[in-house]
């Protein structure tokens, strides 16, 4: 008989969000009048930009035509919109960024689990707690990682404990970590970083060897103009990271699918026989292998995005949700809530009141709200004791669920 990839036994039952998924589907069969609003996994709920609509339309068109019918795309994603986004979020705030050096991809979830098959199996690397737990569970299935502990912990990984003290912003190591991961806004916590902030992680890097696997999924959820959006804001980042960026949360294209991964050209990582080796020839290899393209129709949505209509209705799009996340923020804290985050990211992490546990305060929600959030033990140790509430959804339903859950803690 075959034999499987054991790591995955290491693996914790289920990836939170199905484990979400199956507590909310029991608890509706068994409450069939529960009108339950969903505000926890980060899923977009409004239509697409027009813009992005439009050239989607012309693209099936073009597709329909044996004139401008297209097969296969180049692996790395059509020049036209590589430019573009090169031109727009980074050469335009100054980020050194070719666009032969922009990956477009279906997903960054995809890229940050997929970046890892470039890299070797020795490597440390740190993880914040809480965090995203893709990057940790990736490591698991690619065999970086012992077991876990009674904590949910897993042997080998650097944990960086993130919390009110140091606000949601990792300390740099004192010991040397080879891979480094990093999201700014941070998911979960809503939390962001200044640039000295991430010139302290890139002077670790550059000092150390090590390679900053950088998250910008919600850069475009930033309104605060001092904050960096790209960690090619910060000198030196050319040679010490990667930055992973998405087209899900800003214009909508979480069912679409469109992303895109940047390797600069001078980022560099050591071969056994103590050669450098270009990390750019590594993933453009791995692509070209192991991934055909984001298909063109969606190509020329996400480049509807850099037009002035489309800039224009995702500014739209970004300043719906916070408008939420601002309302969320502010119900909370009345209903006598501590929270966090929610200023510069669609996330509010809120510190559970009455000491509850993040799980026992996911059923409360649930069972007497009907209002559905994300334990934030499920993020990791340190998110014990802490919940994090979405701004991704219609107004009704956050003003709804707001007025919900302030009726029910409000003393
Ligand atoms: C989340 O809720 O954390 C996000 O939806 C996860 C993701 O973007 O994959």
């Amino acid at each position: 008989m075959a034999s499987i990839n054991e790591n995955y036994l290491k693996l914790k039952a289920g990836y939170l969000f199905p484990e979400i998924g199956r507590r909310v589907t029991a608890f509706a069969e068994a409450n069939p009048a529960a009108k339950i609003i969903r505000l926890g996994i980060g899923d977009v709920t409004e239509p697409l930009p027009v813009a992005c609509r439009e050239a989607m339309i012309a693209a099936v068109e073009e597709m329909g035509d044996r004139a401008s019918f297209k097969g296969y795309g180049p692996e790395q994603g059509y020049g036209w919109l590589r430019e573009k986004i090169a031109q727009h979020d980074f050469q335009a705030r100054g980020c050194d960024v070719d666009a032969s050096e922009i990956f477009i991809s279906d997903g960054s979830k995809c890229d940050c689990g997929n970046i890892l098959d470039i890299f070797g199996s020795d490597n440390r690397i740190a993880v914040t707690d809480p965090v995203y737990p893709v990057y940790v569970d990736t490591n698991v299935m690619a065999g970086h990682t012992g077991d876990a502990n009674e904590r949910g912990e897993y042997e080998g990984l650097v944990y960086l404990p993130i919390s009110a003290d140091n606000n949601f912003t990792a300390e740099i190591p004192q010991e040397k970590v080879d891979l480094i991961y990093l999201c700014f806004p941070n998911n979960p916590t809503g939390a962001t970083a200044t640039k000295e902030h991430l010139k302290a992680w890139v002077d670790y890097a550059r000092s150390h060897g090590s390679i900053i696997l950088f998250d910008a999924a919600y850069e475009a959820f930033i309104t605060d103009p001092e904050l960096p959006h790209s960690i090619f804001e910060i000198e030196g980042a050319r040679e010490c990271a990667i930055e992973f960026r998405s087209f899900s949360k800003n214009a909508g294209f979480t069912g679409t699918r469109c992303a895109l991964t940047v390797v600069p050209k001078a980022l560099k990582a050591k071969a056994s026989d103590g050669s450098d080796v270009e990390l750019w020839k590594l993933w453009n290899r791995r692509q070209s292998t192991k991934f055909n393209g984001v298909s063109y129709i969606v190509q020329r949505g996400a480049e509807a995005v850099y037009s002035e209509a489309g800039q224009a209705q995702v500014k739209e799009l970004v300043n719906f949700y916070m408008e939420n996340a601002s309302i969320i923020r502010a119900q909370l804290t009345a209903a006598g809530l501590q929270v966090y985050g929610g200023i510069n990211a669609p996330y509010v992490w809120v510190k559970t009141p009455n000491g509850l546990s993040s799980w026992d305060f996911f059923d409360k929600l649930l069972h007497t709200c009907n209002v559905v959030g994300t334990p934030g033990s499920g993020f990791g140790a340190a998110g014990e004791g802490y919940f994090r509430i979405s701004a991704f959804n219609s107004r009704e339903n956050v003003e709804e669920a707001t007025r919900r859950i302030t009726e029910k803690f409000k003393a």
